[in-house]
């Protein structure tokens, strides 16, 4: 079965088509970061405008490259939330009017089961069950998933996403947006010895995540020193190693506690190079395996929205032709079986 699958739940415009027998045929990317980065941040009606401008044109592009067919495509998968909702919107109407004049099955998926399957594009595939690591920039979690369909939340941030905490920092030490990436290049020229800052809610039990507080820190830290580039890149390190330490004592608590022997690595923060060399260190030394998406899989993206649809439609589950989108929805209300 090959489907066509559409992301446009934040500020990438993502769309791929997968076939559930010779795998990804293609994918393409529209990132409106230019758009976006004179705000210093996204804004939704922007970012859905822009979706409507730069969809379809994708699709086309996408399916010459992938030299497909329209009337190859069996199923059409759209990201339905969480997110934004003008911008899922356009999404889910392009969607199920491209299933409707295809006459094909069209499905709703949630974004972060997306990411949560990213890293089954990559060879290996990891077998289940696994441990998930998911750290976007508005989710940190620590999911176990059973089986495709069944994700049970071990721990979440209580507060700021680790994606988020990671954008406000940079914001307050004046890098531009997106943040995460910015403040990774800067923090590579930091003292890892300059600053040490607090790894919030490791001392604690559990499995839950805090980083509002951290970028708290930094403010007052900032404040208190003389303001030069060296400072800045201190800062940006102590902060980078902070997150990755404590993300890295939770994934080791997770691992301990649920006995699982598979660790995944998904959503944008997934993209930083020390968080995955450090998650590698730590499954080694724990003999448990670490797969991680490419890292241009692990920020949004077509690819996984296609899978997640597609392992779906193959069983024959789809949407009527009605459609609506979710601003907020707790993936452990999925429970689907495909088996
Ligand atoms: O998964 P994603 O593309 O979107 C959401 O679903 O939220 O994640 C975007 C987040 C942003 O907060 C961005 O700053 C962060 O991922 N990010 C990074 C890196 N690349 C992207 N954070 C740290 N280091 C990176 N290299
Ligand atoms: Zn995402």
């Amino acid at each position: 079965m090959r489907v066509l699958g559409i992301e446009t739940s934040c500020d990438e415009t993502g769309v791929a088509v997968y076939d559930t027998k010779q795998g990804l045929l293609g994918h393409a990317l529209y990132s409106q970061t230019d758009i976006h980065a004179q705000y210093g941040g996204v804004v939704p009606e922007l970012a859905s405008r822009d979706h409507i401008r730069k969809l379809i044109p994708l699709i086309k592009t996408l399916l010459n490259e992938s030299h497909t067919k329209p009337d190859e495509i069996d199923g059409i998968a759209y990201t339905a939330g969480p997110g934004l909702v003008g911008a899922l919107l356009v999404g889910a109407a392009v969607g199920r009017s491209l299933a409707w004049t295809w006459q094909v099955p069209a499905i709703g998926v949630h974004h972060l089961e997306g990411h949560l399957l990213a890293a089954m594009l990559e060879e290996p595939a990891p077998s289940f069950p696994f441990l998930a690591l998911l750290v976007s920039g508005g989710h940190t979690q620590l999911v176990e998933v059973a089986e495709i369909g069944k994700y049970i939340i071990l721990g979440e941030s209580v507060d700021d996403a680790a994606g988020e905490a990671f954008d406000k920092t940079a914001k307050l030490l004046g890098l531009g947006y997106p943040g995460g990436p910015a403040l990774a290049r800067l923090a590579e020229q930091g003292n890892p010895d300059a600053f040490n800052f607090p790894r919030p809610m490791t001392q604690r039990p559990g499995l839950d995540f805090s980083f509002s507080g951290l970028k708290t820190h930094v403010l007052t830290t900032w404040r208190a020193q003389t303001q030069n580039k060296q400072t800045r890149a201190d800062i940006a390190r102590a902060f980078e190693d902070a997150v990755i330490d404590t993300l890295a004592i939770k994934c080791r608590r997770a691992l301990k506690q649920s006995g699982l022997t598979r660790l995944i690595i998904a959503g944008g923060v997934g993209a930083n190079q020390r968080l995955r060399s450090r998650l590698g260190e730590l499954a080694k030394e724990m003999s448990v395996s670490v797969y991680y998406p490419r890292p241009i899989f692990c920020t949004d993206n077509g690819a996984m929205i296609a899978y997640a649809g597609a392992i779906r439609l193959e069983t024959g589950q789809s949407e009527p032709l009605a459609f609506n989108a979710y601003p907020r929805w707790p993936i452990n209300e999925l429970n689907y079986s495909v088996s």
